[in-house]
């Protein structure tokens, strides 16, 4: 019988400070009707100083752990994405694995940027189906607030901080029960856009952390193709039609990216999952953010079909595909 990896939890967490787009305008050329009507943005979540990447991960851990009902030595596997790890190394997923109090299993980072969760979906989803784990946590958790240039109005207004992580466990059944759990993944890059979208610092060249650069037009023309492509690959892999889909749970960069997909997929508005509006693009953490707040406020409901993208530095870009 095949093994699936079935969703028994989540959590997320997102840090106490608010800033709106107004308090941005006053320290920069911007204003909230710039970033309203161009990204959708009214406000973003900001780490407190000393507040650690891994401490967000750690809450959001700790809310899914406990929405499923098992402890953290019950877990085989953790994977973080991050593209704001606390440190070089060790991994921040290590960090929290030792927050949690876990002391078996294994634990590591994966770096694809805003691409993060669906990668670490991937690789998760690849180790329960192989029988090499049964219990996985994959966590969403970035502090981009750390890595942007607070004077660059083309980058600063654009990102927030945040976690979200989602435990998936192996499901073996029949009927119903096996129909239930991630169908597919699909992972792409393409290097050759490193300049479109980096930081330009980095242990091995410049030994400091730099700062976010984007070009966003070309981003955004790179993105709503990208990840249409990445769409039909899941709708196709699972011989689904649009119709097929309950939920767009996409990655939150920008509302008309966001509902640019919405509309490729002929999905009412109300279908699409937002949060861009209120956390800005957290990268890694965006899905398992929105996905969160849907699945706690009773929107995604068991036997939900929710389909999954995002694209991100480097080019990376991909879907996801859940019966919940
Ligand atoms: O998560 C990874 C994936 N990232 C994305 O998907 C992001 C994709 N890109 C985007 O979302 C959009 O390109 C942005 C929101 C970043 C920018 O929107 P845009 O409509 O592409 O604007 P633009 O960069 O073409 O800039 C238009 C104008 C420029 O002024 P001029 O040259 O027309 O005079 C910019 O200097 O807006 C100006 N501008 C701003 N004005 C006020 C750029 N940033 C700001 C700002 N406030 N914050």
């Amino acid at each position: 019988m095949a093994i699936r990896s079935q969703v028994v939890g989540c959590g997320s967490y997102l840090p106490l400070r608010v800033m709106s787009n107004d308090e941005l305008a006053r320290t920069v050329d911007t204003s909230d009707e710039w970033i309203r009507k161009r990204t959708g943005i009214r406000e973003r979540h900001l780490a407190a100083d000393g507040e650690a990447t891994s401490d967000l991960g750690l809450k959001a851990a700790q809310a899914a752990l406990e929405q499923a009902g098992l402890a953290p030595d019950d877990l085989d596997l953790i994977v973080c994405a991050t593209a704001t790890p606390d440190e070089t190394f060790p991994a921040t997923a290590t960090r929290i694995q030792a927050g949690l109090g876990m002391t078996r299993g294994a634990a590591f980072d994966v770096q694809a940027v805003c691409s993060g969760f669906i990668y670490a979906l991937a690789v998760a989803d690849n180790f329960i189906r192989c029988g090499q784990a049964r219990s996985v946590l994959v966590i969403g958790a970035e502090t981009f607030s750390r890595i942007l240039d607070w004077e660059d109005r083309g980058t600063c207004v654009l990102f927030g901080d945040g976690a979200g992580a989602v435990l998936l466990c192996a499901g073996e059944g029949r009927g119903e029960v096996a129909d239930r759990g991630v169908l597919s993944t699909h992972v792409y890059s393409d290097g050759r856009h490193h300049d479109a979208l980096y930081v330009d610092g980095g242990p091995s060249t410049t030994q400091t952390t730099g700062v976010v650069h984007m070009d966003g037009r070309e981003v955004y023309r790179h993105a709503v193709v990208r990840m249409a492509e990445a769409i039909d690959a899941a709708l196709e892999a699972n011989d689904l039609t649009p119709g097929d889909i309950d939920w767009l749970v996409p990655h939150q960069a920008n509302l008309r990216i966001i509902e640019s997909m919405g509309h490729r997929l002929n999905l009412p508005r109300d279908r699409v999952v937002v949060t861009v509006d209120r956390h800005a693009n957290t990268s890694a953490a965006s899905i398992p953010l929105a996905l969160c707040e849907a699945v706690s406020d009773g929107r995604i409901r068991q036997g939900d079909l929710v389909l999954m993208e995002a694209m991100g530095g480097g080019f990376t870009w991909g879907s996801a595909l859940v019966r919940w």
